[in-house]
């Protein structure tokens, strides 16, 4: 299949093509999702939760971040595949946010980058877009501020909130964003700003009507068992699976099963 660009995303929009998108951190994660022949692949700094045990995105460093990106370019083939830029990579300065960009384009090879916020960070956004790194916003529920919002609830529930959502959404796409994706937010005020916009929304825990969809791989995989928001569907039990699979093999070593007479070398 011919690889996917911002432009086919884009286009996918004005077809009324769902967009699917899905997390990779690793070569081989990231080999399985586009094999299976996902749209896009996003190097979230959810890395920081699910990768490095932290409990926030908070702690995660840009050249983390790229180990992580340039991990997964070299298992992707087809889809498109976007970084995020991680806290305090691209807030100070314009400046430093376009050399956090390339350095993540240069160094790991990724298509785009991703950013979270609004108004505050529109003419970055349009810095880096004219250097012609393709950037994704993100609106609703960006994690990065966990500590401003003090919990992990829905965002834009109350009208104030809302209006400045659709606000920024409007100014992103005008800064040059090719997609934004929307987290967390009540699924009417997503479709508001999906019927606004001529780029794709993507969602998280954002409604059906966006343009396209994003779950964290391992928590689509069931590879977790605490993590159950309302958003998530589960596709697998891999934290059973992979549990059952070790048990047996510890179980075949205690009892001499492991290796058989054909698993060793005469
Ligand atoms: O880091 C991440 O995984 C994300 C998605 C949930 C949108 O930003
Ligand atoms: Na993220």
């Amino acid at each position: 299949p011919p690889k996917i660009t911002t432009q086919t995303i884009v286009d996918m929009k004005e077809r009324g093509q769902k967009i699917s998108m899905l997390t990779a951190y690793d070569f081989t994660m990231a080999h399985i999702v586009d094999q299976a022949g996902i749209d896009v692949i996003l190097v979230g700094d959810s890395a920081s939760n699910v990768m490095a045990g932290y409990e926030t995105t908070v702690p995660m460093t840009l050249d983390h971040m790229i180990y992580h990106a340039s991990c997964v370019v070299r298992g992707v083939e087809t889809a498109l595949v976007i970084a995020d830029l991680p806290f305090m990579s691209y807030q100070v300065t314009a400046k430093e946010a376009l050399t956090s960009a390339g350095r993540m384009m240069k160094e790991a090879g990724v298509h785009g980058v991703k950013l979270e916020g609004g108004k505050p960070i529109v003419k970055t956004i349009a810095k880096i877009v004219e250097a012609g790194i393709p950037v994704m916003g993100h609106l609703g529920l960006t994690p990065q501020s966990i500590y401003k919002f003090g919990t992990y609830k829905v965002r834009a529930t109350g009208d104030e909130e809302a209006d400045q959502l659709l606000e920024d959404a409007r100014l992103l796409e005008e800064a040059g964003c090719f997609s934004i994706v929307l987290e967390k937010i009540p699924a009417e005020l997503a479709q508001k700003v999906t019927a606004e916009l001529s780029i794709p929304t993507i969602g998280i825990g954002a409604g059906a009507a966006c343009d396209g969809q994003v779950l964290v791989t391992h928590d689509m995989l069931g590879l977790n068992k605490e993590f159950k928001p309302r958003f998530l569907r589960r596709y697998a039990d891999m934290h059973s699976g992979m549990t059952e699979a070790v048990q047996s093999y510890i179980q075949d070593v205690k009892s001499g099963d492991f290796p058989s007479e054909q698993e060793q070398y005469g």
